[in-house]
């Protein structure tokens, strides 16, 4: 249940029902935004939305999946109905791995249109929407979650690789249109990430080696070359979500900011 977008500034969170977006989310809440939630797993964005109520903020959960289009742009006019055509900030998060380790030529063009809708063209419906609001007001903080796999390529991510390598143009090409409008519009590039997902992962690669969870970690944060020694945490990538949409991001556009532990060095 919702009362309706008051006088705090609001936030449009994609992917807000798990992992990575939805600790975006709990954040924005809590500094004091009303927040939107986008995902298709309605119950856990009532959590989330629970949990901004109980902090005093307001928020609104928006099921949709965001490959389809028209869903979407349904899903962005009860959020404009809801906010009253304010838009303060935008966080782009939800995303698909697609296809793991097949390489091209064992997976149909369907993985990579799925893909792709998700990744990039998702974020462009809604900045599509979203941004000339933005531009209009004369302020806005855009960011979008790619990945270190948008840095460099990877034998068998060959969809994702190219979903967040799009998603960087679509960034510097926003952040030069929008930035005479005071609006800035920026790419945050994590490596891997401790989230539940990741961890299950990390799990079941333990009990397929017969190693410790800690052993298997380690092994994987070697396998990736990571300099740091570590994955990130959620929170690492929040804070540089509110670094940008801070005081400290108010002249930073365009850019990729890469958190992965110095990976892609
Ligand atoms: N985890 C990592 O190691 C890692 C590394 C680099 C970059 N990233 C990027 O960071 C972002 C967050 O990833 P994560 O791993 O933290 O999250 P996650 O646990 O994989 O959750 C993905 C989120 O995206 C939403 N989502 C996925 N497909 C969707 C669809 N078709 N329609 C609507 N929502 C959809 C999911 O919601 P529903 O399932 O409820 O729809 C969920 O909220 C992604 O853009 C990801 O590519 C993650």
């Amino acid at each position: 249940m919702t009362l309706g977008a008051g006088k705090r500034p609001v936030a449009f969170v994609t992917g807000a029902s798990a992992g990575t977006g939805r600790e975006i989310a709990l954040a924005l809440g809590i500094g004091g935004y009303d927040v939107a939630l986008v995902a298709r797993r309605t119950a856990e964005m009532e959590d989330v939305a629970q949990a901004i109520h109980a902090g005093g903020g307001d928020a609104l959960v928006l099921t949709a999946d965001v490959r389809d289009a028209a869903v979407l742009d349904r899903a962005i006019d009860a959020f404009l109905a809801w906010s009253g055509g304010r838009i303060d900030v935008v966080v782009n998060a939800a995303g698909y791995t697609g296809p793991l380790s097949p390489p091209i030529g064992e997976f149909g063009v369907d993985e990579f249109d799925s893909t792709v809708a998700t990744n990039l063209r998702a974020p462009f419906i809604v900045l599509s929407r979203l941004l000339p609001l933005m531009r209009q007001a004369g302020a806005g903080r855009v960011v979008n979650i790619g990945g270190n796999h948008g840095m460099r390529g990877r034998a068998g991510r060959s969809c994702y690789s190219a979903s967040k390598w799009g998603l960087r143009g679509l960034t510097r090409s926003a952040a030069l249109e929008a930035g005479p409008d005071g609006v800035t519009v920026n790419y945050v590039a994590p490596g891997p990430i401790a989230v539940p997902r990741m961890k299950a992962n990390w799990r079941a690669m333990a009990e397929q080696k017969g190693l410790s969870e800690e052993e298997a970690l380690r092994a994987y944060v070697a396998d990736m070359g990571i300099p740091l020694n570590r994955p990130s945490e959620m929170q690492d990538i929040v804070a540089m979500v509110l670094y940008l949409i801070g005081e400290g991001g108010r002249n930073v556009t365009g850019q990729e900011l890469v958190v992965d532990g110095g990976a892609t060095l």
